[in-house]
């Protein structure tokens, strides 16, 4: 029995757009049907490159004209909660969008109202988790090698609305997704507040899951290195500690643990061309069959995101904040108002050429 071709529409056709739609093309799974860019000379470009869909500036023109099955938002995070309301309304069966989902987590919520509601799947690209090495930490852990797991950690020097979501979503999945209780966090440096990321230059916090494991998280400035990968984007650890050893992976540098079995490493690397595939061949199963799915499904992604913004408001409000959060102001709006202003302390000399001083 031939399988379902789903009609696919993509919206940004930057550096992520293209990642997107030149893997949904090379899926016969999928038909990109129409691309979207306000950039018309990138638009033509990348309509070349993918079979010369229907092309337009305008997504809600694009909707009704090509009625696709599945709607992909690649577009800076300021851009959210009013695309995938038009392709909600244009009767989608899948939104596909990038991290961060959301500026704040009343546009988050609004989102998952939205989709909610109307009974749309979303996935959100926290694909790093499709790299060998994160499975095999993953496996590692699982096997209950490590022993009891008392904490999750992860850091990176990537900036807070870069980063951070991707760091908590895999520390979730290594412990099992379980729910978040309450968060504390301290934030330093005003330079990032204007960027289209905007954040602290450098945030660390605790999580205290409902298993009773801490988690540990750092974004920004002030991470460590990780002298063990070179790209300045990939120096990220995320890992596992438990009673009898940890397992933890490096996003550009492979993995490493110490177990009850000894010590053990291997390689691997953040790799856009091998995780791409299967993240977007996981949403034609979940298309296929409702109960398949998709590992980085929005619900999950907006629990990371809910502990992120937590983070936030304790910086705010000072002390230790409960979760599920209430409705508030916009966290970084609020979190301008009272950061001071005062350089950042750096943790490596590259963090220079991103955090002027
Ligand atoms: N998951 C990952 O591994 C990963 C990696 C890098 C970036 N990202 C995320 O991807 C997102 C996009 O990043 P990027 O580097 O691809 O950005 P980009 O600037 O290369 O692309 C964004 C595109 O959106 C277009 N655009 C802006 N407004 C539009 C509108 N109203 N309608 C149609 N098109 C519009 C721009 O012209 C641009 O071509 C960000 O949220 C970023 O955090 C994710």
């Amino acid at each position: 029995m031939s399988q379902p071709v789903y009609k696919v529409v993509v919206v940004g056709m930057g550096k992520r757009g293209m990642h997107h739609a030149t893997t949904f093309h090379a899926n016969p799974r999928f038909e990109v049907v129409g691309i979207c860019d306000i950039d018309t000379a990138r638009l033509q470009s990348a309509a070349a490159q993918l079979g010369n869909p229907v092309t337009s500036t305008d997504a809600a023109e694009l909707l009704a004209k090509t009625k696709p099955d599945l709607f992909c938002l690649t577009t800076m995070p300021n851009i959210r909660y009013s695309m995938i309301k038009l392709a909600v309304e244009a009767g989608v069966k899948l939104v596909a969008y990038e991290k961060p989902m959301a500026l704040s987590l009343r546009e988050a919520r609004q989102i998952m109202e939205l989709v909610r509601q109307a009974g749309v799947k979303t996935v959100v690209s926290h694909q790093h988790r499709y790299g060998a090495h994160y499975q095999k930490v993953k496996e590692i852990i699982a096997s209950g090698a490590i022993g009891r797991v008392h904490t999750v950690y992860g850091h990176a020097t990537g900036w807070m609305l870069h980063m951070m979501t991707h760091l908590i979503d895999y520390m979730r999945w290594y412990n099992d997704n379980a729910e978040a209780e309450w968060v504390m966090a301290q934030a330093s440096g005003r330079g990032k507040l204007t960027d289209n990321h905007p954040s602290p230059d450098y945030i660390a916090g605790v999580i205290h899951f409902a298993n009773g494991v801490r988690g540990i998280v750092e974004c920004g400035a002030g991470a460590p290195d990780v002298p063990e990968v070179d790209y300045w984007w990939r120096k990220a650890r995320i890992g596992a500690q438990g009673t009898e050893g940890f397992a933890e992976v490096l996003t550009g540098g492979g993995w490493r643990a110490v177990t009850k079995n000894g010590s053990m490493q291997g390689p691997g690397t953040m790799d856009y061309n091998l995780d791409m595939p299967p993240y977007i061949e996981d949403m034609a199963r979940w298309l296929d069959d409702d109960s398949a799915v998709h590992p980085c499904n929005g619900e999950d992604a907006y629990k990371g995101f809910e502990i992120m913004m937590a983070m936030v408001r304790s910086v705010v409000e000072r002390g230790q904040v409960a979760l599920p959060l209430p409705d508030g102001p916009p966290e970084i709006e609020e979190l301008a108002k009272v950061l001071p202003d005062k350089p950042v302390l750096l943790s490596m000399p590259e963090n220079r050429k991103e955090y002027p001083a």
